[in-house]
């Protein structure tokens, strides 16, 4: 959208946001981008319509490889000239080739693999399998975990929040305790269960890592009882959290890997699920009991070889800024514990905890006013997530570390009410 005569791009944007999307959308925009809005963006900048260049750490761990990343956009713009749309009766060649390459990536254990767009495309695809190859309907999920806002995923996202005014979801969903490591062998002696789904590290609930040992009871309790293990890494895989497959590197023999966000390069959407063919099997009978009419885009797909092989060149950079980044925050801790009670992650997923919404509202504000971009938890109000590229150079971290010591700094000063 260009400016309209006389007008300035920001209020027509604003205006429109608020009449066909929502008023409250326009308004978390407009504090976001201080009354701008996002005009262009390359590596960990984002170029704003006032001219401003804002550092992102957000981006819901979409840009991993940051912005428009080159050899991504090279991939994208070469399948765009050649053939961006697939007839879906002939077979494509960049989409089976995609499936080769991720299966591969991932060690080659898990050999089946369905393309989505979003990360719920992933969940709703793997607990659909589970439920119809077990013939079972119960699926356990994990307290504060998230799996996506689709109705069936849902059912599987813990918090209520995501729920309300939903009565009743499609499946069947006990929620365990992240540290009861008895609760998959209990719920399975109770009755039949389909699948167990679990984020190895949880994100939107702030970065918390499960205990690999819990998971690796509760993998080996719900396959002893015939239930599917699906681990859920579309926020945390694709080393996000250090590992090609956190749940794959930590020994759980899972029967599925969920993958997402980062998987088309920060460039394109792209979602998939990686599974055994004892999972897949229902839809290696009928390819047709699960489809979508953009699964496997070959514009989409074409992005993934590219994408991954960034983040294997990166790979090792990325264990430098995470290294850099736990021990910034380190500090931070130490230095503000007024205001900033506590933080965990692995690799480059973190989360700050704040000591009260007041003192997370100021930082949040602080951090804005000084253009570095992170991302809130819906679900927690006083926590947000540092999400770096793996592309970060030592002085953008540098920077963003700056910025949170000053945005720290400004807050918790104001006494609160009564
Ligand atoms: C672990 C996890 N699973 C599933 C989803 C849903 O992905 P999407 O929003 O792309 O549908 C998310 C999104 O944040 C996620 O973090």
């Amino acid at each position: 959208m260009t400016a309209p005569p006389g007008g300035d791009l920001p209020s027509a944007v604003f205006a429109q946001v608020r009449r066909h999307q929502s008023p409250k959308l326009a308004l978390t925009g407009k504090f976001a981008g201080r009354g701008a809005v996002e005009s262009a963006a390359s590596g960990s900048w984002v170029t704003l319509s006032d001219g401003r260049t804002a550092l992102d750490f957000g981006s819901y761990a979409v840009t991993l490889l940051g912005h428009r990343h080159p050899a991504v956009t090279a991939a994208v713009r070469r399948q765009l000239a050649v053939q961006p749309a697939s007839t879906r009766s002939l077979a494509n060649p960049v989409s089976a080739g995609a499936a080769a390459v991720l299966a591969e990536y991932l060690g080659g254990a898990l050999p089946k693999v369905h393309f989505g767009l979003n990360g719920a495309d992933a969940v709703e695809v793997a607990v659909k399998l589970a439920r119809l190859a077990s013939g079972r309907d119960r699926v356990l999920a994990v307290r504060g975990g998230f799996h996506g806002k689709t109705i069936g995923a849902l059912s599987l996202t813990h918090h209520p929040l995501f729920r309300a005014g939903l009565r009743g979801c499609t499946t069947d969903v006990v929620h365990l305790d992240a540290d009861d490591a008895g609760a998959v062998g209990r719920e399975c002696a109770r009755g039949p269960v389909a699948a167990l789904i679990f984020e190895p590290v949880q994100g939107e609930n702030g970065a918390v890592p499960l205990s690999p040992e819990v998971l690796a009871r509760w993998t080996h309790d719900a396959q002893a009882h015939g239930a599917f293990v699906i681990a859920d890494e579309i926020q945390c895989g694709l080393r996000r959290c250090g590992e090609r497959s956190v749940a794959l590197a930590e020994g759980l023999p899972v029967d599925a890997v969920l993958v997402g966000k980062p998987l088309g390069g920060g460039v394109v959407p792209l979602s998939a699920m990686v599974c055994s063919q004892e999972l897949y099997a229902p839809l290696a009978a009928d390819p047709f009991l699960h489809s979508a009419t953009f699964g496997g885009h070959p514009l989409s797909c074409a992005a993934l070889p590219a994408a991954l092989t960034a983040v294997e060149e990166l790979a090792g950079h990325g264990r430098l800024l995470a290294e850099r980044l736990a021990t910034g925050l380190r500090v931070l801790h130490q230095r503000h514990p007024h205001v900033m009670s506590g933080f965990r992650g692995r690799g480059l997923l973190w989360g700050i905890d704040f000591t009260a919404p007041q003192a997370a509202g100021e930082v949040v504000v602080g951090l804005a006013n000084a253009d570095l971009l992170v991302s809130p938890c819906l679900s927690r109000p006083t926590t947000v997530r540092l999400l770096p590229p793996l592309t970060t150079t030592p002085d953008e971290l540098e920077r963003a570390l700056d910025i949170l010591d000053a945005a720290l700094d400004g807050a918790g000063r104001t006494p609160t009410a009564g």
